[in-house]
């Protein structure tokens, strides 16, 4: 709870534990294992961070942290530590804090989205498993469509620019390099899987304003809950989606110096699955980001079973700790156990590692950065229970939620405008227009020919025809001037000799 302008957050044998406000952009580290109270903790520092204007973001794996939407209450658990801590029960202001549910697949919140162009090329590659080759073909394609001027929003915008870029590749070969056609192919095979894991939904515009997520109301900070327990089936979406966040946020966030308070604060809950099978290459990427997004107040909390599970050069820059129970049943448990407690400056009054074994739930060993940002020496506590609701809230409860969100409508209704897979789709049309045209017009032209050559083979016929026939005729004139002549002549020396016979 935030009291007396200070962030109260865990209660240990000599007082309260608070968290430095101006160290809370030096990031965190929440472990423990499964049931030892992890969450709760995550709801204890979100609330008090809210109480104290501060916006935060957080990925819901099982929705029990959507109860910090509602009032929380007493308990007997939370009557025996008020006793024992000699907080008055009276004095405490239960209530939930302003929520926003956002869903990549916007079922339970708003929709969360991005272009495939803000995605990038290799947060893209990561999430598809692609191999080197395929990695440098997709960069490729990205910049083609840049310099083409070919908009990326959503998978079927870069569907068609691969196929685009493969069937024009020996037009790119000199400037932008080798485009083969198997591993265009790998990378389709890839998309294709990739939407059937939901990716087509989170792929398009209106793509998603990072600046939504630094919001108050009534003075305390907006807690923004991205429902997670779908996504999280999808370790590859979930942990590239935060990466994106991430990115997002460094890239748009100014410069800020030291401040009282940070501007938000991220919990990345289940944050194994962001370093799972990484290249080297992405996480020293996700390492970068990290360290680099502290200069713009921003606080990142992962929360995970074992710090084991991090990267060390993450580890090394979460200077807020809260380590809760651990189980060391196997040797490797047993070496997990070791490696936790040596992160912690020690404390002489109790072995460490022993007492990470010991923990109760909803008791941790906790150390944070102190004013000069040293970690201060390790301490057992107990962390405070949330003035919201633990546990999951109700459907209707949501369904209110979201209807009277600010932002309610914002990102709902897909918006399909003129991007790479448009453009395309019309050069081909206006290249089989012009192709069609030129094929009629060569088409034309041979019929005009064709029938010029008809028409010559005619008058040719035709003339040679007239000729035969006036021979014929001069013929016919012949013969029948030589029978007529005959005849005349027949006929006159028939009347000759009738003449003379007549004479006698
Ligand atoms: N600080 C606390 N104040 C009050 N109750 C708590 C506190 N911490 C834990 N609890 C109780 O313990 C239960 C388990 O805690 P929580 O859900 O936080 O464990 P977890 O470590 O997140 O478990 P998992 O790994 O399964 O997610 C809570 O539902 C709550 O009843
Ligand atoms: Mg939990």
């Amino acid at each position: 709870m935030y009291k007396d302008q200070q962030l109260y957050v865990a209660h240990s044998a000599e007082g309260a534990i608070h968290l430095i406000g101006k160290m809370a952009n030096r990031h965190g580290l929440i472990a423990g294992a499964t049931g030892t109270g992890k969450t709760v903790t995550l709801q204890v520092l979100a609330e008090t961070f809210s109480q104290a204007g501060v916006p935060c973001f957080m990925a819901d794996m099982k929705g029990d942290l959507s109860g910090i939407s509602q009032t929380g209450g007493l308990s007997k658990f939370i009557e025996k530590r008020c006793a024992e801590w000699k907080l008055d029960t009276t004095t405490l202001k239960f209530e939930g804090c302003p929520v926003r549910f956002y869903d990549v697949f916007g079922e339970q919140g708003h929709p969360m989205r991005t272009t495939i162009e803000k995605m990038g090329a290799l947060l893209l590659a990561r999430l598809m498993d692609l191999n080197e080759t395929q990695t440098g073909i997709l960069t490729l394609t990205f910049r083609i469509a840049k310099d083409e001027k070919l908009p990326l929003i959503d998978m079927k915008d870069l569907r068609l620019m691969l196929d685009y870029v493969a069937k024009n590749a020996k037009r790119y070969e000199t400037t932008y390099g080798n485009v083969s056609a198997a591993s265009v192919g790998a990378i389709q095979r890839a998309l294709l899987a990739l939407a059937e894991q939901g990716g087509e939904a989170f792929f398009g515009e209106p793509s998603f304003d990072i600046f939504d997520l630094l919001q108050t109301e009534g003075g305390r900070g907006v807690m923004n809950i991205l429902a997670a327990d779908k996504l999280m089936l999808q370790p590859k979406l979930y942990s590239t989606f935060l990466m994106w966040l991430l990115t997002e946020i460094y890239d748009k966030m100014p410069e800020i110096g030291d401040m009282e308070l940070p501007k938000m604060v991220f919990f990345f809950d289940e944050a194994h699955m962001l370093f799972k099978d990484t290249s080297k290459a992405l996480t020293d990427k996700i390492e970068q980001i990290v360290r680099l997004i502290r200069s713009k107040g921003i606080g990142v909390y992962f929360i995970s079973q074992s710090p084991s599970d991090l990267p060390e050069a993450i580890l090394g820059q979460c200077g807020n700790r809260v380590q809760h129970a651990l189980r060391a049943f196997t040797p490797k448990d047993q070496a997990a156990v070791k490696a936790a407690a040596q992160t912690f400056r020690p404390n002489p009054a109790f072995d460490t590692e022993r007492e990470i074994l010991e923990l109760g739930t909803g008791e941790a060993l906790v150390s944070f950065l102190d004013e000069k940002g040293a970690p201060a020496m390790v301490q057992r506590a107990k962390i405070l229970f949330p003035l919201s609701q633990i546990g999951a809230i109700t459907d209707e409860q949501r369904s209110a939620i979201n209807a009277a969100s600010r932002i309610s409508g914002k990102y709902e209704t897909v918006v399909d405008r003129e991007s790479a897979f448009e453009q395309i789709v019309k050069q081909r049309e206006a290249a089989e227009k012009q192709a069609a045209e030129a094929k009629a017009k060569e088409a034309e032209e041979k019929e005009a020919a064709r029938k010029a050559k008809e028409e010559e083979r005619q008058t040719k016929a035709a003339a040679k025809s007239s000729r035969s026939s006036s021979r014929k005729k001069s013929l016919f004139a012949t013969v029948l001037g030589t029978a007529v002549t005959y005849f005349a002549k027949t006929v006159a020396t028939q009347l000759a000799r009738n003449l003379t016979k007549k004479k006698r």
